[in-house]
């Protein structure tokens, strides 16, 4: 059967390589991972609790409305229940949004060095993926990206990661002013993909729920995989107008959340001091990484995130081999437009040492 190019061309999303694979293939009995920006330690006890205590009403349909876990949610955000909806995962609603919005031949626009979720999202649909280049400090361009906004009335989505992964890097406040000022008023969704909201330092970091009360076109993507420790569980969600949510939930599964991930979302939002320690663990790993990779000499990029981006000053994928047959595994970003860098996720302290320690050893 023929399909077209753009499927042809499609490269499946490359997830960070499991640690049970890396044990197998190299014989490893200690790995450490730092390849997909988890929490180093995991979501609330009282969200693991919730599990165990539910875990035997699995045979049940969960609650297609998520009518707990959405209460929890608009306290903690502040918003209304008909401006939430929830997917499994993050990624999965940017499926929905795109299957809604985009008819064939129209496009999204973001940024070279974006994550790439948004450009499959688009593809599946038979949309185009239109890219600005990134700045020399690799940062999304908003100046380019309101000009292609202005100068392409195919494009119907943008989606802005901030901060983006791989890069660590974010658009400030005033930047994302000057470019609402132009796709404000534009018939296009401005999304703003927030996964990693809770790490940002940045004094000059936007406030996307600021943007959205107002303008109407800012949709804004959560995800529970990160701060919240439950990635495994798939859980995201988007605040949006009633309107647009009414119609993502005629195209979302009916049980696109289960039962276990609804309680523990439940709890683990309402846990406050725990999401405040996820926090200080990372700044102090990543301070910890920074000085270590500039006691190595080495380039990376501040981090708004839970990782940094850094510059091996060699061919990123031998190092990413290298360190694997050490027991660490870091993420190569090739496929970003980054062949020498490698973006290392915070752990836990010995396992942040561990890789430093690791790395000075595969550069030396
Ligand atoms: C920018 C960005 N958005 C979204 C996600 C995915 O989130 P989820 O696990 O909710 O699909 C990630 C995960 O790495 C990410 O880096």
């Amino acid at each position: 059967m023929k399909v077209t190019e753009n499927f042809l061309n499609l490269q499946p999303y490359k997830p960070g390589k499991p640690i049970s694979e890396t044990k197998r293939e190299l014989g490893l009995q200690e790995v450490i991972k730092l390849a997909s920006n988890e929490s180093p330690i995991g979501p609330s006890p009282a969200a693991l609790e919730a599990i165990r205590a539910n875990a035997s009403e699995v045979y049940r349909y969960p609650d297609g409305s998520c009518f707990e876990m959405r209460r929890a949610l608009m306290e903690y955000f502040g918003v209304e229940a008909d401006q939430l909806i929830f997917g499994n995962g993050s990624d999965e609603l940017v499926d929905i949004l795109c299957q809604v919005y985009l008819e064939p031949g129209e496009a999204i626009l973001t940024s070279q060095g974006a994550f790439s979720a948004y450009y499959i999202s688009a593809t599946s649909v038979r949309a185009k993926t239109v890219y600005t280049s990134l700045t020399a400090d690799s940062r999304f361009d908003l100046e380019a990206m309101a000009l292609e906004l202005q100068k392409n009335p195919k494009i119907k989505i943008v989606f802005l990661p901030n901060p983006n992964n791989p890069t660590g890097t974010y658009f400030t406040d005033s930047e994302f002013e000057k470019f609402m000022q132009v796709a404000g008023n534009k018939d296009v969704f401005v999304v703003l993909d927030e996964a990693y909201v809770e790490f940002v330092r940045a004094k000059d970091y936007p406030s996307g729920q600021g943007f959205q009360r107002r303008f109407k076109n800012v949709l804004l993507l959560r995800t529970m995989s990160k701060v919240f420790g439950l990635a495994g569980l798939r859980v995201g969600l988007m605040i949006a107008p009633p309107e647009v949510i009414d119609l993502m939930n005629r195209v979302r599964k009916p049980f696109n959340i289960n039962s276990l991930a609804q309680v523990a979302v439940t709890a683990a939002v309402q846990d406050r001091a725990h999401i405040e320690k996820v926090k200080k663990l990372t700044w102090e790993g990543l301070d910890f990484y920074y000085s270590a990779l500039k006691g190595m000499n080495l380039d990376f990029l501040p981090s708004q995130g839970n990782f940094v981006l850094f510059d091996t000053g060699r061919n990123g994928e031998e190092v990413y081999q290298a360190l694997l047959r050490e027991g660490v595994i870091l993420r190569p970003v090739t496929s970003y437009g980054f062949p020498r860098h490698l973006r290392m996720s915070v752990g836990l302290p010995e396992e942040n040492r561990a890789a430093i320690v690791a790395l000075k050893k595969v550069l030396s």
